[in-house]
């Protein structure tokens, strides 16, 4: 599928010549602020959970796999990232050279909290002495670097049953951190895995009762969700898919009414890029809107500061660096 590109910096080498930047206030329009970016030699990217300015400014909008891919052969003297920190670390980790930054360094994840690295190597520890085999680790990319340093390979929604079915069955495979989206890939890969009890606030907060009702109000239309949801809401849709599979679903699908049960922003998406269908927003238990709080911290403002400042910077020890570094790379050559 071919995701949102906008021209990118033609070249990275113009960064020295751009002049003084202009004052902060106001952000110009999306056109303008990557403009800004382009002759600066600063590649904008962008999650599609981000608030749709945000997108509008990126060169590049994508799910975690494609952006992975995209800044691990961008080749950019600078990377500003509006996603949450780990999709930054990615960056970091796949474009070495690149500096990286963010419009807000405080907005994480909750899924890749529920996942320390300390408790993480604990448990490895502990499987091993059960199983007397050291089990595979699949971690899915919503996770800090220093998990992916202990992981032996990532994956992303786009290719996580690729990975799971590729890896040998003479080992036990712990997936962490979702607990739901690795209940899915055993019912989708028939291979038995080890659970982290981990789970993305977001989409765990997707109630199947409402996503009823939804349903009978629009009969015919087609349920989508993510894997990140929990079962009864996965059993109760038409398709699980990650952000890039929706959106592929979507542009080959015409006239048609879906219920989308992920983040609200990739709404903005569909709108954009399928608007001959309808969409309507699942709404959590707890939440009407199903906005990820994390993501809502990155704004306009905060972009348009950071392009100015280049940071806040985004860094990853090295000593963790590298084998995060390796578990990517095994998860881009697999997929
Ligand atoms: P994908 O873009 O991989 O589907 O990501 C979903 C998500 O929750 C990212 O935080
Ligand atoms: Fe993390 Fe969930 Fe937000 Fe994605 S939607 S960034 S998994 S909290």
């Amino acid at each position: 599928m071919t995701p949102t590109t906008n021209p990118e910096p033609a070249s990275v080498a113009a960064a020295d010549d751009a002049g003084p930047a202009p004052a902060l206030e106001p952000v110009p329009e999306p056109e303008d602020v990557r403009r800004f970016a382009t002759e600066r030699g600063i590649l904008v990217l962008a999650h599609s959970y981000q608030e749709g300015f945000l997108q509008e400014c990126a060169h590049f909008v994508g799910d975690s796999l494609e952006l992975a891919r995209k800044a691990a052969e961008a080749d950019a003297e600078a990377i500003c990232f509006c996603g949450v920190h780990f999709m930054a670390e990615t960056a970091k980790l796949l474009s070495p050279e690149a500096e990286v930054f963010v419009p807000d360094l405080d907005a994480g994840c909750s899924l890749a909290d529920s996942c320390r690295a300390e408790d993480l190597a604990a448990y490895q520890a502990h499987l091993e002495r059960k199983l007397g085999v050291r089990p595979t680790t699949v971690a899915y990319v919503n996770c800090s670097a220093a998990v992916k340093a202990l992981s032996d390979v990532i994956c992303t929604s786009g290719n996580a049953r690729r990975i799971v079915e590729a890896l040998p069955d003479d080992r036990p495979i712990l997936f962490v951190p979702d607990r739901h989206l690795g209940g899915w890939l055993q019912e989708v890969t028939g291979r038995e895995l080890i659970l982290w009890n981990g789970a993305c606030s977001v989409h765990e907060l997707f109630s199947v009762d409402t996503l009823k009702e939804l349903q009978a109000a629009h009969p015919g239309a087609i349920t989508i969700s993510h894997p990140e949801c929990p079962k009864p809401v996965r059993d109760a849709s038409d398709h699980v898919l990650g952000t890039a599979g929706m959106l592929a679903l979507v542009k080959e699908t015409r006239g048609a009414t879906f219920i989308v049960g992920t983040e609200g922003n990739m709404l903005y998406r569909f709108r954009k890029e399928a608007p001959w269908n309808e969409y309507v927003a699942a709404p959590g238990a707890s939440c009407a809107c199903n906005l990820c709080p994390f993501m809502q911290l990155n704004t306009p403002e905060k972009l348009w500061r950071a392009l100015h400042e280049r940071a806040p910077r985004v860094d990853v020890p090295e000593e963790l660096a590298a084998p995060a570094r390796r578990a990517l790379e095994r998860m881009l050559e697999l997929s």
